[in-house]
């Protein structure tokens, strides 16, 4: 979720402890400004003091390819430098192209952007994700096809980036990227319908966008996610201390526990042939 300031540092650790003693797994937020700029490397390296099960290094998919004249791109080098920082297991693209259309000044360039992760997929253990519109089973497929292994919809339901930049282009005058902000502020695929196009082809789907209860992580569970991630649903608490974020982070198991428990499924393999049913907006998408 974060890195690239000096207060980040705090939160990452705050975090990467929590998530070691619970036995989570975590990501960073984008480790752009760290090698390629050599800001705050302290931020994002903190995590790899902890053993945390599984981190994911992240980079945002407009930086693996030119965006301006002169200006440093991801490759295999920087892909390494980032993994190396905090230990990670995976690399985490994450595609953020709706942000980048509110953002004034964004980084709109996208051609070319599908072969560019697929020539790091040959290199790196990658996962792709969104930051909040959802990954629909057409991309789903180029990506796969791409060597990508797994995939974190980020769906529709929780944080929206459009609605963060809408705010900021206010602040900075910028009145069309305030409007695109506004008119695109809940565009994309709602986190369950995500979910449901992606489990079909076979690579691990993590749920997320909107995940901020165990409740909501056991329906991802059963409608065929291998795990659930939670940005927004945990900042709070990352951002106040390290007793809150394990607090949090234990009421989570513990609720993901109780539903368990009351559909009879004594593991989570057990729990992802829990029967279901779809209601409200995910059922008017499915029929669709
Ligand atoms: C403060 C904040 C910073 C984020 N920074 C990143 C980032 O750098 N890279 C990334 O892949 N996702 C980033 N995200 C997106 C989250 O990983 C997630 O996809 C999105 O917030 C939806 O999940 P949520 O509803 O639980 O927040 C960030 C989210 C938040 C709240």
């Amino acid at each position: 979720m974060t890195g690239g300031f000096p207060d980040a540092s705090k939160i990452n650790e705050n975090l990467a402890r929590a998530a070691s003693e619970v036995g989570i797994a975590m990501g960073v937020g984008s480790e752009r400004a760290a090698i390629l700029k050599g800001q705050y490397p302290e931020s994002y390296a903190c995590v790899a003091r902890f053993p945390v099960p599984l981190k994911f290094a992240n980079i945002g998919a407009p930086q693996v390819i030119p965006q301006h004249p002169g200006e440093a791109v991801v490759g295999e080098r920087e892909v390494r430098a980032a993994m190396d920082l905090i230990h990670a297991d995976v690399l985490a693209i994450h595609l953020n192209f709706l942000q980048e259309m509110v953002q004034p000044g964004g980084d709109r360039k996208a051609r070319g952007v599908l072969d560019r992760i697929g020539a790091l997929a040959d290199q790196f253990p990658v996962l792709v994700k969104e930051t909040g519109a959802g990954i629909s089973r057409t991309v789903a497929e180029q990506l796969r096809d791409r060597k990508v292994r797994a995939f974190d919809v980020s769906g529709t339901g929780g944080t929206s980036f459009a609605a963060v930049e809408h705010y900021r282009a206010v602040e900075q005058g910028a009145e069309r990227e305030a409007r695109v902000g506004k008119t695109f502020w809940d565009w994309g695929i709602p986190s369950p319908v995500s979910v449901l196009e992606l489990v079909p082809l076979g690579l691990p789907v993590i749920a997320s966008g909107g995940v901020r209860s165990g409740l909501v992580i056991a329906r991802a569970i059963a409608l065929g996610a291998s795990a659930a991630g939670t940005a927004g649903g945990i900042l709070r608490a990352a951002a106040t201390g390290y007793v809150e974020t394990r607090r949090e982070l234990e009421h989570l198991v513990h609720e993901l526990k109780v539903a368990m428990f009351l559909t009879g499924s004594r593991t989570l393999a057990e729990l992802r042939h829990a029967p279901y049913v779809v209601t409200g907006e995910s059922r008017q998408w499915l029929r669709a």
